[in-house]
């Protein structure tokens, strides 16, 4: 298990004396690659706080926190400034675009400021662009696309290089729940398909459902932890309990499959063999001979049995294999 962020014993403290202000206190959250942990509490209860200091836009009172083993605390501001451009994304409510520059240079920005050649750095934003399924905008500005395309703009931004950790402090907050539900859909494939972990904000349960894992913050602590909310996910929910990580869903993923091979081939090898007995019953031909329609079956039946119960299983709610739609 590769964890991207490992967050101890955080404490941040606004102000001093009488007046202080805990929006902090000594929370632990630990996000693996591939998963999204969603953060859910009251208004001021900490959640952003949490969030830009793990993006090492706010320094901690004490407390450590690691991306990719590195912990932002000890270093210094050059060089949190350079783990922020290559190694943390961050979208946020009112998406942060640069006006005057298109979607593309938008997303190539973070990587020319980390001095990518310009051309290099173009190839790789029209990457991270085809990636959220908006390639055909690179040219427009950020006023000539709607909320949700610019979302995804933000969101290819945060990605863009080989960032392994996303922040995303309540990306859906100013769209309509349509297109937030999107956001979220592409957020999921993200961690899913790229490995990415992700952090979430978020005050509506059902956007906490498409996380692995929500967190509960109360006037700064963590108060709670719980598997994802619709039922069909608790058995996602047990296996990280138990420290099952993606790659372990995906050789649950894999062990389904090949069962459902199985499954597929018996069945095709059965009906070949029934079909042929009926058909050399009622035509008494030799030329029907069970082993060449049994072969038939195997030849022909099985992929399609097979992927005919392989279909079935997609449609259904069993977590590993709807999260591979
Ligand atoms: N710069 C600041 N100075 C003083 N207090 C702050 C500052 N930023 C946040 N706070 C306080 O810290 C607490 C947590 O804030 P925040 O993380 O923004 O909460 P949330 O995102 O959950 O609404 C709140 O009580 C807020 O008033
Ligand atoms: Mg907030």
């Amino acid at each position: 298990m590769s964890v991207v962020l490992d967050v101890r014993a955080l404490t941040r403290v606004h102000g001093e004396g009488p007046t202080a202000v805990h929006a902090l206190n000594n929370v632990d959250l630990a996000v693996a690659a591939g998963e999204l942990v969603a953060v859910m509490g009251p208004s001021g209860s900490g959640k952003s706080t949490l969030l830009t200091c793990a993006g090492g836009l706010d320094r901690p009172t004490s407390g450590e926190i690691l991306v990719e083993g590195t912990d932002l605390v000890t270093l210094a501001a050059a060089e949190l400034a350079a783990m922020r451009r290559r190694r943390i994304g961050v979208v946020f409510q009112d998406f942060n675009l640069i006006p005057a520059l298109t979607a593309v240079e938008n997303v190539a920005l973070p990587l020319e400021l980390d001095g990518v050649r310009a051309r290099q750095a173009r190839k790789q934003a029209e990457r991270a662009l085809a990636e959220v399924d908006i390639a055909e905008l690179a040219e427009r500005f950020p006023e000539e696309m709607s909320g949700g395309q610019r979302q995804r703009i933000a969101i290819a931004r945060a990605i863009v290089g080989e960032r392994k950790l996303l922040l995303a402090d309540e990306p859906t907050g100013a769209l309509d729940s349509e297109t937030g539900e999107t956001v979220l859909q592409l957020l999921r494939d993200r961690c899913d398909s790229k490995g990415i972990a992700v952090v979430l904000v978020t005050h509506e349960a059902r956007h906490a459902a498409w996380a692995d894992r929500v967190v509960y913050l109360r006037d700064g602590v963590l108060v709670g932890q719980s598997g994802p909310l619709p039922s069909a996910d608790s058995l996602l929910a047990t296996l990280a309990a138990v420290g099952a990580q993606p790659r372990r869903r995906r050789y649950f993923a894999a062990a389904q499959a090949w069962l459902l091979g199985q499954i597929g081939c018996l069945l095709g090898v059965g009906v070949g063999a029934l079909l042929g007995y009926t058909t050399r019953t009622l035509t008494r031909s030799p030329y029907f001979a069970v082993p060449w329609l049994q072969l038939l079956g195997i030849v022909v039946l099985v992929p399609l049995f097979a992927a005919g119960l392989a279909w079935l299983m997609t449609r259904s709610r069993l977590p590993m294999l709807r999260r591979a739609e």
